[in-house]
């Protein structure tokens, strides 16, 4: 039996949407390549009661990732909202799951992005992709953000840095992605697509 498709691993939080929109951009650019697919997966929320349990499956929308989605795979665009500069806490809670695959070096080699969503043009976009970063690189992963081939980085008035790709989405969080922020967002699936193929063989050459 053939090998099944390697697929680069889409992992957001939205509340209210803007960063679910990003991660379908991110699926069209991972899906523009051959050879490799995206899986689009989220994380349930967190409550503030700790035994409240959800449906294993959300009412709509992508399902909740499981260990297995990350650990096959050949590369993972993180998105988060920005939530006091810094990532929303059900992606930290689904990140401090993984010591396993940490332990076992699971990620190590793989190409690793990380995107966000803010309500206020300098809310944080640029710490919150920092600090999405710190724990892929202790997984081992390789992170890429954003290059200035990208030009239009230059010129974006709402999101993109080169930290990771980025969206503005208004105090009422009623901003749509305009072109350029889709833009980034699809060239840099593609990007992540590309580098999770050439990693990916890299290490069966091992
Ligand atoms: C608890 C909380 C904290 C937030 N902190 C920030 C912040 O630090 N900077 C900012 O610009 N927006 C902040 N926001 C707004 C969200 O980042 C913004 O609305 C984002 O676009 C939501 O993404 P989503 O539609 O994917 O849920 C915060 C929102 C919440 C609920």
């Amino acid at each position: 039996m053939s090998d099944p498709l390697p697929y680069v691993l889409v992992l957001f939080y939205s509340r209210s949407g803007a960063t679910r929109a990003m991660a379908e951009q991110f699926v069209a650019g991972i899906e523009s390549q051959s050879g490799i697919s995206a899986r689009l997966r989220t994380v349930p929320p967190v409550s503030r009661t700790c035994e409240a349990v959800d449906p294993e499956i959300p009412e709509e929308g992508a399902i909740y990732a499981t260990l297995d989605d990350l650990r096959h795979c050949t590369g993972l665009a993180l998105g988060s909202p920005t939530r006091f500069g810094n990532m929303a806490a059900p992606m930290k809670y689904f990140i401090d799951s993984t010591s396993e695959l940490w332990m076992n070096g699971a990620l190590i080699d793989k190409p690793a992005t990380a995107f966000t969503s803010t309500s206020s043009p300098h809310g944080g976009q640029e710490s919150t992709l920092l600090s999405m970063l710190l724990p892929l690189l202790h997984q081992g992963m390789v992170y890429a953000g954003v290059p200035y081939s990208e030009t239009e980085l230059f010129d974006t008035v709402g999101g993109g840095t080169p930290y990771g790709a980025s969206h503005l989405a208004g105090t009422a969080s009623d901003r749509p992605l305009d072109d350029i922020e889709r833009k980034l967002c699809q060239a840099q699936g593609r990007r992540l697509a590309r580098l999770a193929l050439a990693l990916d063989a890299m290490r069966r050459q091992r």
